[in-house]
């Protein structure tokens, strides 16, 4: 496999891509706003000139409902980022950030420090790409990882992490990229991490129907989404970053209540569509719904 930069955040620049085409949505109707995420995306120019409505089109024959999920996974963990930084917490760990822009786009309060966790790559390509003197800049700290071989305790505590302090966790878009192993290891050094304080860990992960009914990750009528399933898998292979773990709701809440967490929610863009799509008068039709990825909190 490649080692360049390009192939390690090919689907980080994935995910930038889709918070750039809802960006450019009218200001009423768009679900969230990532005025960096040009940024980091190839082609943004282009983009851009096809705006908002055609480019959730084109994604759209890529495969229905793709666009919305990826931006109700990103409303939902804004949220609960937004909700924790409220609620006095005073530490955000971004576990695989990509170009997750949270620290500078959210508003968050400077009492809150911010770790954005990725491989070294990927981190030194958003460095170098951010613009200069951002408001938060000074309260975001990068540490390199790489989750399959390196712990996460060792590398956040040469850091100024302080486990005494109160911490939210993001783990968005990951969990498919890494082993089960890796995964499992990382949810242990949470639990050791946060012995001191209460934390919450907000996690995304791929329904391991995937594998066995690929309809059932899906709204009821939605078109050839066997075939659909299968080129997601197979256009994340060809970019260098396979999926290699799914996971059923049962294995994550016994994974997470092994180390000390409770599920609190868990939810797909079924759930989230009439909370944030609708009210914007976007409402996904049922044979739209593209649920095959699960978002969850728990708390310790
Ligand atoms: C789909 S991107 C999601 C990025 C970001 N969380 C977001 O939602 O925009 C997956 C991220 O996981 C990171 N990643 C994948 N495998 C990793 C590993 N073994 N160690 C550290 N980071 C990894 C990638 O570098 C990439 O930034």
């Amino acid at each position: 496999m490649s080692h360049s930069i390009f192939r390690k955040d090919g689907t980080a620049q994935g995910v930038a891509k889709q918070r750039l085409i809802e960006t450019l949505a009218h200001a009423d109707k768009r679900i969230i706003n990532d005025p960096y995420a040009e940024r980091f995306v190839i082609g943004a120019t282009l983009i851009k000139l096809l705006g908002h409505k055609f480019s959730v089109w084109l994604s759209g024959k890529f495969a229905p409902g793709f666009h919305e999920h990826l931006i109700s996974r990103t409303r939902f963990i804004d949220e609960q980022v937004k909700e924790s930084a409220s609620d006095g917490f005073e530490q955000y760990v971004i576990l695989g950030a990509g170009y997750d822009l949270r620290p500078y786009r959210l508003d968050l309060p400077s009492s809150m420090k911010v770790f954005e966790v990725d491989q070294m790559e990927v981190q030194a390509r958003k460095r170098s790409k951010l613009p200069q003197n951002l408001p938060n800049i000074d309260n975001v700290t990068y540490v390199d990882i790489d989750f399959n071989h390196q712990s996460l305790t060792e590398q956040l505590l040469a850091t100024s992490f302080d486990k005494n302090k109160r911490t939210i966790f993001t783990l968005e878009g990951v969990s498919q990229y890494i082993s089960k192993e890796a995964l499992a290891s990382t949810i242990k050094e949470l639990s050791k991490l946060t012995q001191g304080s209460s934390s919450t860990f907000v996690m995304s992960y791929v329904n391991d129907l995937i594998e066995s009914d690929p309809k059932a990750c899906f709204g009821e009528g939605y078109p050839r989404a066997a075939e659909r399933a299968e080129t997601i898998q197979r256009l994340s292979a060809k970019s260098g970053e396979p999926w290699v773990s799914f996971y059923n709701a049962e294995e994550i809440e016994a994974l997470l209540s092994l180390n000390g967490f409770t599920v609190k929610e868990n939810r797909t863009l079924a759930d989230l569509n009439d909370v944030y799509f609708s009210p914007a008068g976007r409402s996904i039709p049922e044979d739209q719904i593209f649920k095959l990825e699960h978002f969850v909190v728990a708390e310790s």
